[in-house]
C-alpha cells in the first residue's frame, strides 16, 4: 500500500485519482480549502482523510506530508485569476515542496502543467525536449512554475516530476457541451492543433507516474491525435446537426477586450508528442483520440438498408 497526498483532491481531476487510488487499497490524504464543502464530505464517507489547507498559507501544511510517499499538486484556479494562479504555483509549489523537504518520506512529487508553455508552433511535431515560448501571460506563469520544480529538482535532488497536460475532457467537462450552450470560440483561423486527454487515462498516467516516472522529468500527457480547433469544433457541430462554427480573429477578439490568456489557450497551436510517456510506461490509451469519445457520445447513424435502397 502507498502512501499519497493529492493537493487539489475536490477538483474535477483530483477527486477521480483520489476514488482510483482508494480502489486499489492505497491510503489518500485529501489537501483542500474547504474541508465543509459537498465534495470534501463526500470522499471523507469513501475514505480520504481530508486535510485542510491552502498552498499559499505556508502554516497550514505544518506536517502534511508526514509519512507520505507520492505528492501530486492538481492545483488551479480559473484562467482570469492569473494573479491568484502566479502565486498558487510559485509561492504554492515553494511551500507545498519545503514541507514535503522536511518530511524526508516523500519519494515523487507530480505537477500538473499545461501545453501551454510550448506557445504558437504552427505544424511543428513538439516534444519535451522542444524549447518554451511563452506567448501569453498563463503560459509564462506556467514556465516560471515549472521552473521552481525542475530547480528543485536539480540543485536539491528533490523528486519533482512535471506533466505538461492537454485539455482535459470527460463526463461533465467536454467540448460537446461547450458547443452546445454556444460558449465554444474558435479564434484564429482554426487551423491551430489543440491536444486533449481524457481524464480516466490522465488518472491512469497520473498513478503510473508518481510510481515509475524520473525525478526531474517533464512528461507529456496528451492523446496520440492532436485536432486542428476547426475540425474539432467543425466535427461536433455537424454532428449537432449546426452550422459550422464562425470565427474571430485573434487581433480582434484582443481589440474587443478578451483576456489575452483566454485568447492564447484558443488560438495558439500546440501539435505535441506523448512518444515519451508512450515509451516509458508502455501506455494504451483508453480514448487515443477525442474522436473515439465523440463516436461514444454522438455515433454517426448509418442509414437503415431501407433508407439506402430508396
Ligand atoms: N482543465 C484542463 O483542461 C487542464 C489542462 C491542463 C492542465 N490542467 C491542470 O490539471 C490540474 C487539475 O485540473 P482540474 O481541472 O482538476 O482543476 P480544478 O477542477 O479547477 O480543481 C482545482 C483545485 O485547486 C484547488 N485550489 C485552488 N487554489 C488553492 C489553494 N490556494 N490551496 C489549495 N487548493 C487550491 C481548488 O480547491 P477549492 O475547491 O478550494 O477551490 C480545486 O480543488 C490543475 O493543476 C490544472 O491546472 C488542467
Amino acid at each position: 500500500m502507498g502512501r499519497y497526498l493529492i493537493a487539489g483532491a475536490s477538483g474535477y481531476v483530483g477527486a477521480r485519482l483520489a476514488g482510483h487510488l482508494l480502489a486499489q487499497g492505497h491510503y489518500v490524504r485529501g489537501l483542500m480549502r474547504d474541508a465543509e464543502s459537498d465534495t470534501a464530505q463526500r470522499l471523507a464517507a469513501q475514505g480520504v482523510a481530508i486535510w485542510q489547507a491552502d498552498l499559499t498559507q505556508p502554516e497550514s501544511l505544518v506536517g502534511v506530508a508526514t509519512g507520505i510517499d507520492h505528492v501530486y499538486n492538481l492545483t488551479s484556479r480559473f484562467v482570469l485569476e492569473n494573479g491568484l494562479l502566479r502565486r498558487l504555483y510559485l509561492e504554492g509549489n515553494r511551500n507545498l515542496i519545503a514541507a514535503c523537504s522536511r518530511s524526508r518520506s516523500v519519494r515523487s512529487y507530480v505537477f500538473t502543467s499545461s501545453v501551454a508553455p510550448y506557445g504558437d508552433r504552427g505544424d511543428e511535431w513538439l516534444t519535451e525536449d522542444s524549447p518554451v515560448a511563452p506567448n501569453y501571460p498563463l503560459a509564462e506563469t506556467l514556465v516560471a512554475a515549472e521552473r521552481v520544480l525542475l530547480e528543485a529538482a536539480r540543485a536539491h535532488a528533490f523528486p519533482a516530476i512535471v506533466l505538461r497536460v492537454g485539455q482535459i475532457y470527460g463526463p461533465g467537462r467536454d467540448p460537446i457541451e461547450t458547443v452546445r450552450s454556444g460558449t465554444a470560440t474558435l479564434i484564429g483561423d482554426g487551423r491551430n492543433f489543440v491536444p486533449h486527454i481524457h481524464v480516466d487515462d490522465l488518472v491512469e498516467i497520473l498513478a503510473r507516474v508518481a510510481v515509475d516516472g524520473q525525478p526531474g522529468a517533464i512528461y507529456n500527457v496528451v492523446d496520440d491525435e492532436p485536432l486542428r480547433a476547426a475540425e474539432l469544433y467543425g466535427e461536433i457541430r455537424r454532428r449537432l446537426g449546426m452550422v459550422p462554427p464562425r470565427s474571430f480573429p485573434r487581433d480582434a477578439a484582443l481589440f474587443a477586450g478578451m483576456d489575452p490568456s483566454v485568447v492564447g489557450v484558443a488560438s495558439s497551436s500546440a501539435r505535441v508528442s506523448n512518444q515519451r510517456i508512450r515509451q516509458e510506461f508502455g501506455l494504451t490509451l483508453r480514448y487515443p483520440s477525442y474522436r473515439v469519445w465523440l463516436d461514444e457520445q454522438l455515433p454517426i447513424e448509418e442509414p437503415s438498408e431501407v433508407e439506402m435502397a430508396v
